[in-house]
């Protein structure tokens, strides 16, 4: 009989059962291919009561966490509670007490990362965490080590499984977002609270923590521009469409010489763009660096077999380390903090709607307001006129937003328009 790893997991939700279930389902697999075992053997979870749809025999559920954090024979925890309010403290706890911490919890990391990450290197054991990132799709791993040898400037993504659902179903079904939304969380798409999906703030962590791994920048989720998708409307996939646009929310990445852009937010992508193919619950990071040129990772990313697949992947390198005697060789790749771009200064092309009173040279108004500040237009179309009101969509060249806000001032001003009833990025093609 070869060795064995003893693991305790922290959190019986959608990712703890899945990583039981795989562990369960390819034990033996797992055994021969790496030459030990890996075994759940306690997992910990305030309600018991409450069945899921794989639970794992009583004799290894407790209801305290600490009670895995003090048993000397579990090396190696996992921590999928979410949050950064209790799972905090056990993963510091844990950490201090000289166990290894495999974890999915994006805002933990994205928060808390470096605290922690210098916590595991002092101790000399591992954090790692796959499964926070893109559910199932292997992008820590890439990042921290097939592509290390590059220097990367793009990091885009579309890394949140939830909007990128609500976003397909009003665009194949013609629905408004409030009514996807409902069903979404009818099916169990969507949580029960979901604004941290639907606002961006999900994005923007797993943003955080590509951008410190990609970049080795400290990033801090503040300094992430983010915006949901609660404006978009019926209207506006219908106009993107015509204009040969998919909308996405991306979370974007990229090098200004020494500074960097981070942003999360609604995206008007081309149909033809790879990331334009990414539907439903799927999602896909697309990295650019100066060695691979460009590389896209595509996969499912929520779910439980599929984060707890990432998760079990990082639990064996964790087990691998233990059984091996060696070392955490996980440290923080922070060299520096960001010096985040202000929005004001990134450039981007804008998607705009305009409703305006429909009468002669009113075009020609807007398009004398935009290029007053040296905004132009790559296209535009004028659509549903009701006889009085009519609405002007149109997209801009790539401008500096601050200079955008200033032009979208003067439109605003002007006599003939109503209302901006939509402003969506989108993406630069160049
Ligand atoms: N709420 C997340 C999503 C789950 O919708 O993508 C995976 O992190």
């Amino acid at each position: 009989m070869s060795e064995e790893v003893k693991i305790g997991i922290i959190g019986y939700g959608v990712v703890g059962s899945g990583l039981y279930q795989i562990l369960e389902k390819n034990g033996e697999e797992i055994r021969q291919r790496v030459g030990f075992g890996v075994r759940v053997a306690k997992i910990a979870d305030v309600d018991w009561e409450r069945q899921r749809p794989v639970m794992p025999p009583v004799e290894m559920r407790v209801g305290d966490a600490y009670d895995l954090i003090s048993d000397p024979e579990i090396p190696i925890l996992v921590e999928t509670i979410g949050g950064t309010g209790i799972a905090l403290k056990l993963v510091r706890a844990a950490l201090e007490a000289g166990k290894s911490i495999v974890t999915s919890n994006k805002a933990l990391i994205a928060m808390h990362g470096e605290e922690l990450l210098d916590i595991a290197e002092a101790k000399g054991v591992d954090l790692m965490f796959e499964g926070a990132v893109g559910g199932t799709i292997p992008i820590i791993r890439a990042l921290k080590e097939s592509l290390e040898a590059n220097h990367l400037d793009t990091i885009l993504g579309i890394v949140n499984g939830t909007t990128n659902y609500i976003l397909t179903r009003m665009a194949d079904e013609e629905l408004e977002f409030s009514d996807v939304l409902a069903d979404a969380q009818k099916l169990g798409y969507a949580e029960a609270d979901p604004t941290d999906d639907i606002e961006g703030y999900d994005a923007r962590n797993k943003l955080a923590i590509l951008s410190a791994i990609g970049f080795g920048l400290r990033a801090r989720v503040e300094d992430v521009f983010t915006e949901g998708i609660t404006r978009i409307t019926q209207a506006d996939l219908k106009y993107a469409a015509q204009m040969g646009y998919v909308v996405k929310l991306l979370a974007i990445g990229r090098r200004q010489g020494s500074r960097v852009e981070l942003h999360v937010h609604p995206t008007l992508v081309p149909k033809n763009h790879p990331l334009a193919a990414v539907r439903g619950s799927f999602n896909a990071i697309f990295v650019h660096g100066d060695g691979c040129d460009d590389v896209m990772l595509y996969g499912r990313g929520a779910g439980d077999m599929p984060t707890g697949s990432a998760v079990a992947g990082d639990v064996i390198e964790a087990a691998r380390n233990v059984v091996g005697g060696c070392k955490g060789r996980v440290l923080c790749t922070c060299l520096a903090a960001a010096e985040p771009a202000p929005m004001d200064e990134v450039d981007t092309r804008t998607y705009l709607r305009i409703r305006v009173t429909d009468q002669p040279g009113v075009m020609g108004k807007i398009a004398t307001a935009l290029g007053d500040e040296g905004v132009s237009l790559a296209s535009v179309i004028q659509l549903d006129t009701d006889g009085q009101v009519a609405e002007i969509v149109l997209v801009t060249h790539l401008c500096a937003e601050g200079r955008l806000n200033r032009a979208l001032e003067r439109v605003k001003a002007l006599d003939v328009v109503e209302e901006i009833a939509s402003r969506i990025r989108a993406m630069d093609e160049g």
